[in-house]
């Protein structure tokens, strides 16, 4: 049914963005697998790094590892949250020595009634953890922004994650890197480079979020309520490529899932179809490293896609949502990805997305990689999560 959109939106004489299928057109798709990976154990010790290299060198830089001196500071604990069904914690993760380092704030919801660990949903926030849940003791910090509590609960579900036997556990972005041009002054880049012996422009943003999740799971391994051996990393959008790129670094994840991540995330980039990378590098330079820029012009010599960041989550699971009307996320980009991962998922034995074309809207395929596009917007609704919380009860036992 996209075909039918044959829209091309011009916004300037130099800007053109394509939403005509016609005129896509055929690049074909590096290939993820060489003829020299015959098994499951090749792709691990050969083609896995090389990819891996590939995105590090050329499009989100480092992703360092967990910095010596971390340490947390307990700010809050309600053992009575969600009218009693639920206990919170909110926690400081310190990432150096000292209570002048650099911090991440973590808000965590548990289920009250579990008799053993629980699996959890992790995510950055946009807005602020205040923003998550409208439980009137979450600590707002002076610096978030002028939101309601609660803003953007709906986003979250967190009641029924919980009454689904799912913790809930987040971070606000902003906490690491402001999401802004100049953030890397002020940020972990800076204030944390000597502690991780990395240089500032080593890395991005993406990857600073993205990193920001797995000493979220560094926490989490701490923490006896959850079942540290199932986190399953989620993000809407940006925050969405974050997590994908997290996980592929980061083997503890058990699973991730990409709600409408779009350029830079889940679709594919070599397709001419909303987001391209010319235009996700020029209104977010420092989302991705200077290298990502000299293919702005010819994404035809890109040397990898998103397919093979894709196939680096493999065998873990790995969800990839998009929205009918989000067509700057180039949805079918996204389900062509998915599905493009499929072969690495079946030399551990895995099915991938089991279908050709792409399913109509509100048909969820697929098994271990598996693929929605649900009809609306640009957002994470709770038919979205439906889908996450059965993906996770099917595939993560
Ligand atoms: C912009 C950007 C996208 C991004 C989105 C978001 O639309 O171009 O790449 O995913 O913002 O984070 O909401």
């Amino acid at each position: 049914f996209f075909s039918l959109v044959t829209l091309s939106l011009r916004l300037s004489a130099q800007e053109v963005f394509n939403y005509d299928e016609l005129k896509v057109g055929n690049l074909p798709l590096p290939a993820v697998l060489t003829p020299a990976v015959k098994n499951a154990a090749d792709w691990q010790r050969n083609r896995r790094p090389e990819i891996l290299r590939l995105f590090t060198t050329q499009m989100y830089g480092v992703f360092p590892g967990k910095p010596p001196h971390m340490h947390t500071q307990v700010q809050l604990v309600d053992s009575n949250a969600l009218g009693g069904k639920a206990i919170s914690k909110q926690v400081r993760l310190f990432l150096a020595a000292g209570d002048q380092a650099p911090f991440m704030d973590i808000l965590l919801f548990l289920p009250k009634e579990s008799k053993k660990p629980v699996p959890v949903f992790i995510g950055c926030n946009f807005l602020g953890n205040h923003t998550v849940s409208g439980e009137n003791n979450i600590l707002v910090k002076k610096v978030a922004h002028p939101v309601a509590l609660g803003f953007q609960e709906r986003r979250w579900e967190v009641a029924r994650l919980i009454e689904n036997g799912y913790a809930l556990a987040t971070y606000h972005y902003g906490d690491l890197e402001a999401d802004s041009t100049d953030g890397w002054k002020t940020g972990i880049r800076t204030t944390l480079q000597q502690e991780l012996k990395t240089a500032p422009d080593a890395w991005a943003a993406l990857s600073v979020w993205g990193w920001g999740l797995s000493r979220l799971l560094d926490y989490l391994e701490t923490e006896k309520a959850v079942d540290a051996k199932r986190v399953i990393a989620t993000g809407h959008s940006r925050l969405g490529k974050a997590a994908l790129w997290a996980v592929a670094n980061d083997p503890r994840f058990a699973a991730v899932i990409s709600n409408n991540s779009g350029e830079g995330g889940a679709a594919l980039s070599t397709r001419w179809y909303g987001e391209t990378i010319e235009r996700i590098n020029t209104r977010f330079p420092y989302w991705f490293t200077d290298a990502y820029k000299q293919y702005n012009k010819k994404p035809e010599t890109l040397p990898f896609d998103q397919h093979m960041l894709l196939a680096l989550i493999a065998p873990r699971p790995l969800y990839v949502a998009s929205a009918t009307e989000d067509l700057w996320t180039d949805p079918k980009g996204e389900f062509l990805a998915a599905r493009a991962a499929g072969p690495v998922y079946a030399l551990f034995k895995y099915e991938g997305v089991g279908v050709s074309e792409m399913p109509a809207p509100d048909h969820p395929v697929g098994k271990r990689i598996r693929y929605h596009v649900r009809t609306g917007k640009h957002d994470i609704l709770w038919y979205d999560w439906e889908q996450y919380i059965k993906f996770a009860n099917e595939e993560l036992p």
